[in-house]
């Protein structure tokens, strides 16, 4: 099994100056590990705001400039460096973006799918592929000389697809490929990502569409509040009995299958010092509130939580 990315240890904070003055720097990534292998779908599942386009970025090389990172990422065993994630991009590795405003205003929407090319020959074959994959997503030759603020928001995101698709890459980074895609479109997505993973490839896909990462992922990561608090697999996710933390058996439970029980309260937003689930944990202990557990090894599943560290271990 060969690892594709590693991301080990990866903070990220930004730095925001309150009323002009008062420097604070305020955590959103706190010390974040995953990997995605060789023919392995990764889905990364949490809810809005809890890292998941930040993770993506930083794998990029496209965080906003007031961000300040520590941490590692590798590909394919090489520390990517911003010099290596820019040669890379658009290339080996590939972004689907979740906003449509990574699409350039000023450039017909088949122009960009295609890309930078080396000569005509390149850019004839490029063209056919790119009108093969418009044409699979229902975009007519009619939108290839569209400019994207011709687009509705599902045409938009379809080109998205699109273009990364065409990069064809050996790892594909998908943040929140399907929300506003019709189900035809969904599925036609999943399976493209399942075909990459055919062809040895590895992908990572961000959703907070519980569904869509059980039926595409290997593997699942919970994200809460910056954090992985859980790395299990997706045949595990099927039964909340079968997953380890608190909040993933929440999130589990409050499928529509099971009744919607999602447990009350809100993701903290900043820095905490404790475990990021204290406020919300039916299984909380004293030391949770001011101690972080670490994400631990525990009989081959990824855990952050206390109840699964040794009882002698007092962090
Ligand atoms: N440029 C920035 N400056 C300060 N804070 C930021 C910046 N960009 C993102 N954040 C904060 O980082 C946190 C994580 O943002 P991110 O976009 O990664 O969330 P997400 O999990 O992708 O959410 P969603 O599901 O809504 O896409 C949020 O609280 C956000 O407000
Ligand atoms: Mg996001």
């Amino acid at each position: 099994m060969t690892k594709l990315l590693e991301v080990n240890n990866l903070s990220i904070s930004f730095t925001q100056y309150v009323q002009g003055l008062n420097r604070h720097d305020s955590k959103v990534i706190t010390d974040l590990t995953i990997d995605v292998n060789e023919n392995e779908i990764v889905a990364v599942l949490g809810s809005s705001g809890s890292g998941k386009s930040l993770l993506a970025h930083s794998i990029l090389g496209i965080l906003p400039y007031n961000s300040q990172v520590t941490g590692e990422i590798k590909y394919n065993g090489e520390v990517l460096t911003q010099e290596l994630k820019e040669k890379l991009r658009g290339k080996e590795i590939c972004l689907i973006p979740q906003s449509v405003n990574f699409l350039d205003p000023l450039m017909k929407v088949s122009q960009q799918a295609i890309g930078e090319c080396e000569d005509d020959k390149e850019r004839e074959e490029k063209k056919i592929r790119q009108r093969e994959v418009f044409s699979k997503y229902g975009l007519d030759e009619s939108v290839d000389d569209l400019y994207p603020f011709e687009l509705s928001g599902g045409m938009a995101r379809k080109v998205l697809l699109s273009t990364a698709l065409l990069g064809d890459p050996n790892l594909l980074i998908a943040d929140e490929p399907t929300p506003g895609l019709d189900k035809q479109s969904v599925e036609e997505t999943i399976s493209d990502i399942k075909n990459l993973k055919e062809q040895d490839k590895g992908v990572l896909l961000i959703t907070h569409e519980i569904n869509v990462a059980l039926k595409t992922a290997d593997r699942i990561a919970v994200f809460y509040s910056g954090h992985v608090i859980e790395i299990n697999t997706a045949e595990n996710f099927k039964d909340a009995d079968n997953v380890l933390h608190p909040y993933t058996k929440a999130l589990i439970n409050s499928l529509p299958r099971n009744g919607f029980k999602l447990t009350e309260g809100v993701q903290p937003l900043d820095d905490v010092i404790g475990c990021p689930y204290y406020e919300n944990c039916p299984a909380r202990m004293d030391k949770c509130e001011k101690n972080k557990p670490k994400l631990i090894n525990h009989n081959g599943v990824m855990i952050r939580c206390f109840n699964y560290e040794e009882v002698n271990d007092e962090s």
